[in-house]
């Protein structure tokens, strides 16, 4: 599969001033701009950036950012699943994980990251990807938000509703352990049938491997 990405943008005036959402852009590009050193939500902002470098350059990979004239101040990921990771089991071309969302505390609460998901979606060779989206909460700003889980949770469903990622069983182990984690799914409108029921199989491993069991297989 050629993974085609074609570049969108949208500016617009916040509070702040203007904004731009733009991308996926390449490590060359992004290396333009100053990183925001409270983008710490997930490891130390420059270590942060140099993944979202690497990313960027992945044949697959896209790094849609949200900037002011010379700072990133939010971004968001995607590229295939960890190879560690039961997402990458069957080694799905089609399937990418939006790994990463993040906005700086100041730019919070204004649609920054709905609109990165939404100028994501815009490029259309996105109809030919399953993107999924793995939530724990544990990997959520509850301290810095003062949300509580499920208010969180909420914010998380209506920001990734807006890319059309909507929450989707499964019967990962990581996944079920609570019931504010979830699965969010988009499956693009040229995903083949096979991909779909691939990717079924997928969310629902356990019981795939306990029919094989009982079948002999
Ligand atoms: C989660 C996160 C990316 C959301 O970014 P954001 O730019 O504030 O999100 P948006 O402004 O697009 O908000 C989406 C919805 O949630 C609402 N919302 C956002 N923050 C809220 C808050 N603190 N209280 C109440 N509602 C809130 C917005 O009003 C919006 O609702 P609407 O569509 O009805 O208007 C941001 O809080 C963040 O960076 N958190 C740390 C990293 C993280 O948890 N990432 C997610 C896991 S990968």
């Amino acid at each position: 599969m050629e993974h085609v990405k074609t570049y969108h943008s949208l500016t617009y005036k916040t509070e702040l001033g203007p904004i731009v959402i733009e991308g996926p852009l390449h490590s060359n590009e992004l290396k333009q701009y100053h990183f925001h050193e409270k983008l710490t939500a997930f490891r130390p902002a420059e270590k942060q950036f140099e993944a979202l470098l690497s990313i960027a350059d992945f044949p697959e990979g896209r790094i849609l950012v949200a900037r002011t004239a010379s700072t990133i101040v939010g971004y968001v990921t995607y590229l295939h699943p960890d190879p560690l990771e039961r997402w990458s089991e069957f080694n799905m071309d089609d399937l990418l994980e939006l790994g990463a969302i993040e906005i700086i505390p100041d730019f919070r609460g204004a649609g920054v990251a709905s609109n990165l998901l939404k100028v994501s979606m815009l490029d259309r060779y996105m109809e030919n990807y399953i993107v999924i989206s793995t939530e724990y909460y544990w990997h959520w700003d509850l301290d810095g938000t003062k949300l509580s889980i499920w208010n969180y949770r909420k914010v998380m469903e209506k920001m990734m509703a807006t890319g059309g990622l909507l929450p989707a069983p499964t019967d990962d182990p990581e996944i079920i352990s609570h019931p504010a984690n979830c699965l969010m799914v988009r499956i693009g409108k040229n995903v083949s049938e096979e991909s779909i029921e691939k990717f079924d199989k997928l969310r629902f491993l356990a019981r795939n491997k306990y029919r094989n069991m009982r079948e002999g297989l």
